[in-house]
């Protein structure tokens, strides 16, 4: 099962707590840690793609951008050990070529020291934007001279190596898909959950997940 998230509703639970944004963003950052590790202890689970920063995440205040920026970095180099204890591959879709020199290297030393791991591959939404990435996947199209495909067009975007989503899930009340993995949800599930992302818990994945089940996939058949 692929399960993609969009973590939303950091910056709100700091507002409730009187906390700065950033807090919250420290908070949802153990909360990825304890996601992850749960979906690595779920078999059924081989793929957890997470909206990590997006194109339009630019706009926000620079003090707050740069937070994110360095929260990743630190979280990159401290969690390596995490991934490689739980056997965890890590991945990452989006235009990263707009991070600094120092963040695009520790994302590549973090891919590279996980790529023989297949218990759960984590797919870190990093500058990312649907709308960006089936531009970027259809010049390559036009780059390569490849006919205007769908099977083209998936096998140029980002997700190339990954299957399409079957659930998707949004925290923090919001009942939107903001620009994240527009071609790949086609035929998910999905889930809109009103807690807000740091508190979220492998219960509440849990239990999304048997609900997931009951429902019946049809595909456009019948
Ligand atoms: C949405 O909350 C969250 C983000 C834009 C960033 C997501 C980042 C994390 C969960 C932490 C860092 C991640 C890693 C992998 C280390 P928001 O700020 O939009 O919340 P709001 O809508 O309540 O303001």
């Amino acid at each position: 099962m692929h399960l993609a998230i969009i973590m939303d509703g950091n910056g709100r639970w700091a507002k409730a707590q009187n906390k700065n944004r950033t807090e919250g963003h420290k908070v949802g950052a153990e909360v990825v840690k304890k996601i992850t590790t749960y979906c690595s202890n779920n078999p059924e689970i081989k793929y957890l793609t997470l909206y990590a920063f997006s194109t339009e995440n630019w706009k926000r205040p620079k003090m707050e951008v740069d937070f994110l920026m360095k929260l990743l970095d630190n979280w990159l180099k401290k969690e390596l050990e995490t991934y490689i204890k739980n056997e965890v591959r890590f991945e990452v879709i989006g235009d990263i070529s707009k991070f600094s020199k120092k963040l695009q290297k520790r994302i590549e030393i973090t891919k590279e020291k996980t790529k023989n791991f297949n218990r759960l591959t984590q797919i870190l939404a990093l500058n990312y934007g649907s709308r960006d990435e089936i531009i970027r996947a259809v010049k390559k199209l036009c780059d390569k001279n490849l006919e205007v495909t769908e099977e083209n067009i998936s096998k140029n975007l980002d997700t190339a190596n990954f299957p399409d989503v079957d659930l998707l899930i949004r925290t923090s009340g919001e009942v939107r898909l903001s620009n994240f993995l527009l071609w790949q949800v086609a035929y998910a599930e999905m889930f809109f959950t009103p807690t807000l992302w740091p508190d979220f818990t492998e219960k509440e994945l849990e239990e999304i997940i048997e609900n997931y089940k009951k429902r019946e996939r049809r595909f456009g058949g019948i």
